[in-house]
């Protein structure tokens, strides 16, 4: 039994084997429409969405499978105090694997560790959005052929940002992909994945609050949203919320064959006059996401696969308070080593104990 919760989970081979089964899922649906016949999903959504809960239900309706829901924590028994564990186990017991949406950073890693069917991150508070990662890619490859030699800009909350970290952590592992990274000095992208992923992977990076002077170096500008629900501050988030706009006259200044992709939702960052341009990629990059988690969920429930064990540390405590350590019972703290940046990480938030 395998779970999702990080891009990192899956090695390059397997995202471009998802990558495969995706594109010739779009080209004979036919020929999947009866694969997951007799099997559900269950989806448990403890945060708002729109795109990765109805891609997820109708990616199983696609494969012929079916669909239990969650759509808000406050119609489930959360709401009485039930832990994620809890829940877990219980859906255990009516579904064939989860994708859950939650707002603490590795409440999928302790939904993964409590039932017995494969779990799916469908975003877990600010930490990872693995299956975003794989809509973003799925793009890129449609749109570029390929990964290797791309210069990227990321752009708005980087701080924040799961869709940011995950994409970053996907595309790093490939050769000579150069970031450019767009943020206010207040959501600059945290050093725990510039340390511990760009420069670790030896990738190009450079920092600067300029969309217009990165924009003609680009051949991906990945947009995103600055994130009100995870600011503490509301007054810096007001301040900040309308760093970048993306509009018809700024695309002048991008590539002609500049790929411009968001996650989505879109709140002000891009505005509806790009939506025309033939290098506007947002809504490709939807029903790209659909197709990407048909084939995540054909891997997780029919691939054999086997457990790697690790060596935790066991002797700290986590002090993160956004990490679902800090409000669930009966959770055994862990870190593990991580070699990339020799530091040691909690296993649920990546939270470092210095
Ligand atoms: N991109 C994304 O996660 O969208 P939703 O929040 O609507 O699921």
């Amino acid at each position: 039994m395998r779970s999702i919760i990080d891009v990192l989970d899956l090695s390059v081979n397997e995202l471009d084997e998802l990558i495969k089964t995706a594109e010739d899922i779009m080209e004979n649906p036919d020929k999947y429409a009866e694969k997951c016949k007799g099997k559900q999903l269950a989806t448990l959504f403890f945060e708002p969405s729109t795109r990765t809960r109805l891609s997820f239900e109708s990616a199983m309706l696609g494969l012929g499978g079916s669909v239990l829901s969650v759509t808000d924590g406050a119609t489930s028994s959360v709401a009485k105090g039930e832990s994620v564990a809890d829940t877990v186990k219980t859906v255990s017991c009516f579904a064939d694997i989860i994708a859950m949406r939650h707002p603490k950073e590795g409440a999928a890693l302790v939904a993964a560790q409590s039932g017995d069917i494969p779990v799916i991150n469908a975003g877990d508070g600010g930490h990872c959005h693995p299956t975003q990662t794989l809509a973003d890619l799925l793009t890129i490859h449609k749109e570029k052929g390929g990964f290797d030699n791309l210069t990227v800009g990321l752009c708005g909350d980087l701080k924040y940002g799961r869709t940011v970290h995950s994409l970053i952590n996907a595309l790093s592992r490939y050769n000579n992909v150069k970031f450019v990274l767009i943020a206010p000095n207040e959501l600059k992208l945290p050093e725990y994945v510039k340390s511990g992923v760009i420069k670790a992977n030896n990738s190009e990076y450079i920092e600067t609050s300029s969309l217009e002077e990165a924009l003609p170096k680009l051949d991906i500008l990945y947009m995103t949203r600055i994130q009100r629900e995870r600011f503490d501050d509301k007054d810096e988030y007001e301040r900040l919320k309308d760093s970048y706009i993306l509009d018809a006259e700024k695309m002048k200044k991008a590539k002609s064959d500049c790929s411009v992709l968001h996650p989505l939702p879109r709140v002000n960052e891009i505005n509806a006059d790009v939506d025309s341009d033939s290098r506007a990629c947002y809504f490709k990059q939807v029903k790209n996401g659909k197709y990407m988690r048909m084939a995540l969920i054909l891997k997780l429930l029919f691939d054999n696969y086997t457990q790697k064990d690790e060596e935790y540390i066991t002797d700290k405590k986590c002090t993160n308070v956004r990490c679902i350590t800090s409000v669930e019972r009966g959770i055994k703290h862990k870190f593990i080593l991580r070699k990339s940046d020799n530091t040691c990480r909690c296993i649920y938030c990546e939270a470092e104990n210095k």
